[in-house]
């Protein structure tokens, strides 16, 4: 069954939008707010996320918004229409004037997402997907990569904003990959993270501490790019769950086999 195309047009609209919003305040001076010692939010991050609400209230009032800057707590079990927003991926980024963000948009339908958009305003990059509708960059569909040789990855992943109380678990799964891969890097978008492995760039991802919102959308244009998500214990990716890994398909096994070794985890199993 496809999906109303008034979804992912809305979402489109949405994240163009939110670009336009992003690029008016970067590089400007700007109030840097923080939510903990290291989590920052800025007027972009709380302006988008109110232009989008604003937008699903008129168009849809029915339908549940959950964003990283108006959810203090995720409302419990499935709505019928549910829309999962981050309003600045990469707000560490942003504020130190790095272009290094985007904005990412889900639509989760019955408990299942249905559309995913990230885009990133200053590459002028739109990633869009729609669950059996195939993924595509600026209209055109992409692909995963096909390396199916760790020594042959560019790989990536992100830390948390715990990572000063919990350095060692990062920085051991991390220093393994930086002794297989072809190379590791950290973006510091997780949103851009997926979007790249669905277009190829990246050949996988991973990262615990995650919330829905910096990964909902990315799950979809991965997955309709021939990509392959779960969470760190291999399950079936749960985006409430908080870990993932993401990749081209043919290197998932070995990726999830390094996390879960250095982790010390037993398959299905996930240690805190
Ligand atoms: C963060 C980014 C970063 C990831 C962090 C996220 P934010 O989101 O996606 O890459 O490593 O875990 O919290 O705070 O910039 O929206
Ligand atoms: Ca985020
Ligand atoms: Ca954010």
């Amino acid at each position: 069954m496809t999906v109303d195309p008034l979804y992912l047009a809305t979402a489109v609209e949405a994240a163009l939008a939110a670009g336009r919003i992003q690029k008016q305040y970067f590089r400007q001076p700007l109030e840097i707010g923080k939510k903990g010692p290291i989590d920052l939010v800025t007027a972009a991050d709380l302006e988008v996320e109110r232009m989008f609400r604003a937008l699903v209230a008129e168009r849809f009032p029915s339908h549940v918004v959950i964003g990283e800057e108006g959810t203090s707590s995720v409302p419990p079990g499935p709505a019928r229409y549910r829309w999962i927003i981050d309003p600045v991926d990469g707000t560490t980024n942003f504020a130190h004037g790095l272009a290094l963000f985007s904005v990412s948009i889900a639509l989760e339908i019955d408990g299942r997402l249905e559309v995913g958009v990230i885009y990133d305003p200053m590459a002028d990059e739109l990633f869009t997907a729609e669950r059996g509708g195939g993924a595509r960059l600026n209209g055109r569909p992409i692909r995963v990569s096909s390396n199916s040789a760790i020594i042959d990855a560019l790989l990536c992943t992100g830390f948390p904003y715990s990572v000063h109380q919990e350095r060692q678990q990062h920085v051991d799964v991390f220093a393994e990959f930086l002794r297989q891969a072809q190379a590791v890097r950290r973006l510091g978008s997780a949103a851009l993270d997926l979007a790249y492995v669905a277009a190829g760039r990246f050949d996988g991802f991973w990262e615990e501490r995650l919330h829905p919102w910096d990964i909902a959308a990315g799950v979809v244009i991965v997955a309709e790019a021939g990509g392959r998500t779960t969470g760190i214990d291999g399950n079936e990716i749960d985006v409430f769950g908080g870990h993932v890994i993401a990749t081209n398909g043919r290197l998932h096994e070995a990726v999830l086999s390094v996390v879960q070794r250095v982790r010390g985890m037993r398959p299905g199993e996930l240690h805190g």
